[in-house]
């Protein structure tokens, strides 16, 4: 039964309380079995142990549930570097979308990408995620857009899931934009979506959720309403990317499906977000995006005022956020839309889960849970979002495994520490 001990700050995280509670135990250990969390507590109070086989010693560092990136488009091919240019020269986002770049531009390159060779690139980046104590992510994919090309990715995720250690939840996205074979005829690519696209999806079983992008440039709320219905229909759980670069009614829309999670929301209205707490929906804020668009920030405190699970994530795509540090989204999470860093953690854990249907199994270190968790070198979690700096994550351990170890924290007795 492995240990760890020695713990400065265990941040469990569990999900009762307010976003900021996140129920930190100090001097703390953590005993797992079989991939589960069998106790925690003040290390004072370990109990005996017959068969403890495994020690490892925190260095009295800060211990944090294993993260979860309840937000990317893991799967693509190419980059978009030129466009970073462009808008940083004063071009919009929508403007360079209209113009056949943005996500149209994803999309060829992304169709000419074998799935083998998708999967090898994604599994590079979640080897570098879990470096970072990432241990769960939801993927989507969006850069195929049409039938053979969307299974093409949700295949890869299937087979990336067993290929490395990091959790992979899958999302069809086939309701990114329109694809340019279909702008003249969009209610046929709705169609397509409805009758051809999601059937497929469910026969292989390859998503558990349904997102449309509800934007002025993607869907309207009508079509949005009638794509996550038919996902609904087959077990695909609705989620919304929801205004993001205009209000449009998706929060309110979300609220109305019953979504588990509206993302973006940098324009959501109040009523969107009142709805949005009567109806349960978790808001996934992702300041990355809204950093590299260069927008004023979703409006994360009078969500969390109104009782509404806010929950924070990186949106890893090659346009409006091309970076998977899920530290840096959680500091901008702090400097940017004001959350308090341990509100900011309990976004990207317990509640991320919840954004990911996940809840019960992962998102906080308790009895019962998966043994998912990150060793942080830091005295506790405000300290680590402060003082920002590379390498922070000294061992990432998924399902009970080490799967990432920085040099220095290897089992008490092995001589290697
Ligand atoms: O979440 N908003 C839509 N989709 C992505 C952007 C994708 C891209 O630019 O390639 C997002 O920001
Ligand atoms: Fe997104």
């Amino acid at each position: 039964m492995p240990i760890l001990r020695n713990i400065g700050t265990l941040a469990t995280c569990r999900a009762d309380g307010a976003q900021g509670d996140i129920h930190s135990i100090h001097d703390a250990a953590l005993v797992w079995e079989e991939g589960r969390i069998v106790w925690m507590g003040p290390e004072a109070e370990l109990p005996a142990l017959d068969d403890a086989r495994e020690s490892w010693d925190a260095g009295g560092r800060l211990v944090i549930p294993g993260l979860i990136d309840c937000h990317t488009h893991l799967a693509f091919g190419g980059w978009r570097a030129g466009e970073f240019e462009q808008r940083l020269l004063g071009e919009s986002y929508q403007d360079i979308a209209r113009a056949g770049g943005g996500i149209a531009a994803t999309v060829e390159a992304t169709r000419a990408v074998s799935e083998e060779a998708l999967s090898e690139r994604c599994v590079d980046f979640l080897h570098a995620m879990l470096r970072l104590g990432v241990t769960t992510v939801e993927c989507k994919s969006g850069y195929g857009l049409n039938t053979e090309n969307e299974l093409k990715i949700l295949r890869a995720y299937r087979r990336v899931s067993a290929m490395q250690p990091v959790r992979l939840v899958a999302t069809l996205l086939g309701a990114h934009v329109v694809p340019k074979e279909w702008k003249a005829d969009r209610r046929r690519y709705v169609d397509l979506v409805i009758e051809e696209m999601i059937p497929a999806v469910a026969a292989e079983n390859l998503a558990e959720f349904c997102d449309v992008f509800v934007e002025d440039t993607a869907f309207t709320v009508d079509e949005a309403r009638r794509i996550l219905g038919a996902g609904s229909a087959v077990g695909l759980k609705p989620k919304l990317h929801a205004d993001q670069l205009a209000p449009g009614g998706g929060a309110e829309l979300a609220a109305e499906v019953r979504a588990v999670s509206a993302d973006h929301l940098e324009h959501a209205s109040e009523a969107g977000l009142t709805e949005m707490a009567r109806a349960g929906t978790v808001a996934v804020a992702l300041p990355l995006a809204t950093l590299y668009l260069r927008q004023s920030p979703m409006a994360a405190r009078r969500f969390v005022d109104a009782h509404v699970p806010v929950a924070v994530a990186t949106d890893f795509n090659p346009g409006s956020a091309p970076s998977y540090d899920m530290h840096l989204a959680l500091l901008l999470a702090c400097t940017f839309l004001g959350l308090t860093p341990s509100e900011a953690l309990k976004g990207a854990t317990v509640h991320a889960a919840r954004a990911v249907g996940r809840e019960r199994d992962i998102g906080s270190v308790e009895p019962g849970k998966a043994a998912d968790f990150a060793v942080i070198d830091a005295p506790d979690v405000t300290h680590w979002m402060y003082h920002f700096r590379p390498d922070t994550c000294r061992m990432t351990v998924v399902d009970g495994t080490v799967q990432w170890e920085a040099p220095g924290l290897s089992p008490a007795g092995t001589g290697r520490c």
